[in-house]
């Protein structure tokens, strides 16, 4: 049976975050909504939701010892992971050493930082489909992956996300460049990369799967728009045959299964007509989900908060036809402002979401728009009105 104390008491119920971007700070909100007592970590001052949290501390969520100093410090009742890239083995220790509970389990966390580990596991242990796949951790290894494959054919850096460090290989030609550009790319430097075949799908989706005390939930399909392995556009609900959606829970609830404990998870599939390739998944919220804000009354975040203080999600209500545009800015800035807010709201059913990053140095995404419609087409045009209004100054 779940109970909530007060926040600053011995009673408190805390929660610990990994990583504090935008996703974190939407969590944190509807954490705080609950009168939970917050702490936010990342690697910089001001990370968004740290801006909405309690406490927080600024450290590297790779450096294992600062993580496990920090959650022995604070004791919390769970720690939450915001982003792939944490000392995962630290978790496993907390885990096992019963100091928190891991969300949505320490071994989830494990599996899903690195490609190889969620790849293996979804379709040499579970059976689902994939592209085919090798692993190379040498430029020859690597060449004879390629071979094997096939061309076209996908490289990416076995740690990595948001599209660094991969490429698209279509003729010999590419080889070298893609090569380097995975060694460039990988979170932990150089190292191993995944050589996937191209799936030449009809559209890709997430599937928004939540594990709650209840039982598994579905959220409607997500439809995306990736450029360069980054999203741009999301969509909601993504239509689909009923043999595809079907098969989609099926793989989603087998996948988030195995990986275990509570809470919203990401999975991100590929569909060609009826058929369904398992692509991977993030045991959190993802990105693409950010639709959610404005197409259902408990939103991914809500969800994700419900879950994993182990409240009952009875049943998720959608709103219609919704979309989500991402505002990704180039350039550098420490003062980064918006202007013309008046014409980006201007329309009925929109929102705006500004994150509040402290600082832009290349690309960033520093906003969503986000909009109901009569159809998807209204909702993805209302969507993109929000954010090319915008009058951002660097
Ligand atoms: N094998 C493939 N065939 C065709 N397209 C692919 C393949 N793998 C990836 N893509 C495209 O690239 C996008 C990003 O790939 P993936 O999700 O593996 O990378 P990522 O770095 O984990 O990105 P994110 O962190 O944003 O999820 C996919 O959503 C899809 O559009
Ligand atoms: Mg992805």
């Amino acid at each position: 049976m779940a109970r909530i104390g007060t926040p600053f008491t011995e009673t408190a119920t805390k929660v610990l975050l990994c990583g504090s971007g935008e996703l974190g700070k939407e969590v944190v909100i509807e954490l705080q909504r609950y009168g939970i007592e917050v702490i936010a970590c990342d690697a910089y001052e001001n990370a968004p939701a740290m801006q909405v949290a309690d406490r927080c501390y600024v450290l590297s969520m790779l450096d294992g010892h600062a993580l496990r100093e920090v959650i022995e410090e604070e004791s919390p009742d769970l720690v939450v992971p915001e982003v792939e890239a944490i000392a995962t083995d630290i978790l496993a220790e907390i885990e096992a050493d019963g100091l928190a509970k891991i969300v949505p389990t320490a071994r989830a966390t494990q599996l899903t930082m690195n490609r190889e580990g969620i790849r293996r596991m979804a379709a040499e242990d579970l059976g689902c489909l994939t592209s085919p796949y090798r692993f190379a951790a040498t430029r020859e290894e690597f060449e004879a992956a390629v071979a094997e494959i096939g061309l076209p054919c996908v490289v990416k850096p076995i740690m990595s996300s948001s599209g660094k460090g991969q490429s698209t290989v279509k003729s010999e030609d590419d080889l070298p460049s893609a090569w380097e550009y995975a060694q460039e790319g990988g979170r932990a430097g150089a190292g191993k990369v995944i050589v996937e075949g191209f799936v030449d799908f009809d559209y890709e989706i997430t599937l928004l799967t939540v594990r709650h005390c209840g039982g598994t939930s579905f959220c409607d399909p997500i439809g995306h728009l990736q450029v360069d392995g980054d999203y741009r556009e999301s969509w909601q609900p993504q239509p689909m045959s009923e043999v595809a959606l079907a098969k989609a829970r099926e793989m989603a609830e087998k996948v988030t299964g195995n990986l275990g404990g509570w809470g919203v998870f990401g999975v991100e599939l590929f569909v060609k007509e009826d058929e369904v390739i398992f692509s991977e998944v993030s045991p959190r919220p993802h990105d693409t989900g950010m639709v959610t804000m404005i197409s259902q009354d408990l939103s991914q975040f809500a969800l994700h908060a419900r879950a994993i203080l182990g409240l009952p999600v009875p049943n998720i209500r959608n709103h219609g036809p919704s979309a989500s545009c991402a505002h990704v800015v180039e350039g550098y800035s420490e003062e980064v402002s918006f202007g013309n807010l008046e014409e980006a709201l201007a329309l009925p059913d929109t929102q705006l979401r500004l994150f509040g990053k402290p600082k832009v140095s290349g690309k960033r995404r520093m906003a969503v728009g986000l909009a109901r419609g009569d159809d998807l087409t209204q909702a993805r045009e209302k969507a993109r009105r929000v954010i090319s209004a915008l009058d951002t100054l660097l």
